[in-house]
């Protein structure tokens, strides 16, 4: 029998004592991880995830998020999503009810989520447009109020949104998605991941969270991944799978995190390059790195009375 380990990026330490209770009592990496990443989504303090969420650049709540399967490496993701709180629940929906596809976007997994009997919610919360009208300040004048119909006010919207776009970088310190790797008694292995996104972002700006290889990936043989921070940068270096291919490759779980963020580093891009990752290999070993000094993940192992941080590798 596997002893079970959880592991998640900053701030999954609200939903990780959730999973372990689950794969104490021997239930399963999938419900563990969907457990886990709820409580986050739940959790109105966070900006990055869920409820609260920090909108796109038209003040509207999109959201990305993920769940595979280490045996299977089965995969359900949704991205864009509006309206529905908690999008990992819906991304589980599309791997376990509709797998003759893998992703669903926007209107569509809105609808798919509607179907399937997932509660709506106001996502945007008053912090959350307070943080965003002061982020964008006037130009939230020429956006709000302009979502839909096309006409003279698109332009504008249009062009106010490219600059703002343009001249937005992240936030200083940890922001964006939150991970969670778990691995349960059977041996089976999940990693989830889900995120409101970068903070104003262009509407319909999809991340690395919901893509397979760029921001999740499991294979049992090996482990999975899983990443945090500049989503284009991750779908580029295809993140999560080059961390797994590492670990086939006999690297540590920390080294594989390295490897990839270092060759990540090497590419040009005009924003922030920050970049995080996390791995848990099938035996359950665990390491993360970042590009940030200061940057840790939360563990949680069968006797942990509650989260622990462990520092990442700083490349
Ligand atoms: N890594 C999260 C995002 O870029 O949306």
């Amino acid at each position: 029998m596997t002893e079970p380990v959880v592991i998640g990026s900053e701030r999954s330490e609200v939903g990780l004592p959730a999973a372990m209770e689950i794969l104490l009592s021997g239930g399963s990496a999938l419900d563990a991880v969907e457990t886990a990443l709820r409580r986050c989504e739940d959790n109105l303090e966070d900006h990055y995830v869920g409820t609260g969420g920090l909108p796109n650049a038209r003040g509207e709540v999109e959201l990305d998020a993920s769940i595979m399967i280490g045996s299977s490496r089965a995969f359900g993701a949704v991205a864009a999503l509006k309206g529905y709180p908690n999008p990992i629940s819906v991304a589980r929906a599309v791997l376990e009810k509709l797998p003759q596809h893998a992703l669903l976007v926007g209107e569509g997994a809105a609808f798919f989520a509607q179907e399937c009997g997932f509660a709506t919610a106001d996502l945007l919360t008053d912090e959350a447009r307070r943080l965003w009208r002061e982020a964008l300040g006037p130009s939230v004048e020429s956006v709000e109020g302009e979502n839909t119909a096309a006409g003279a006010g698109d332009e504008a919207y249009r062009a106010a949104s490219l600059e703002l776009v343009r001249r937005l970088a992240p936030h200083d310190g940890p922001w964006g998605t939150i991970n969670v790797l778990a691995l349960d008694r059977s041996g089976e292995l999940v990693v989830g991941v889900s995120t409101s996104g970068y903070p104003y972002k262009y509407p319909g700006r999809v991340g690395d969270s919901a893509i397979a290889g760029a921001g999740n990936y499991c294979d049992l043989r090996y482990g999975g991944a899983a990443c945090t921070g500049r989503g284009e940068l991750s779908m580029r270096a295809i993140g999560a799978r080059a961390v797994v291919e590492r670990l086939a490759l006999g690297d540590d779980p920390e080294s594989a995190c390295a490897a990839m963020l270092t060759d990540a580093a090497t590419l040009p891009d005009e924003f922030r390059a920050e970049l995080r990752t996390l791995a848990l290999t099938f035996d359950g070993r665990h390491g993360g790195a970042a590009g940030q000094v200061g940057s840790v993940y939360a563990l949680m192992t069968a006797t942990s009375a509650e989260p622990e941080f462990r520092a990442r590798r700083v490349v």
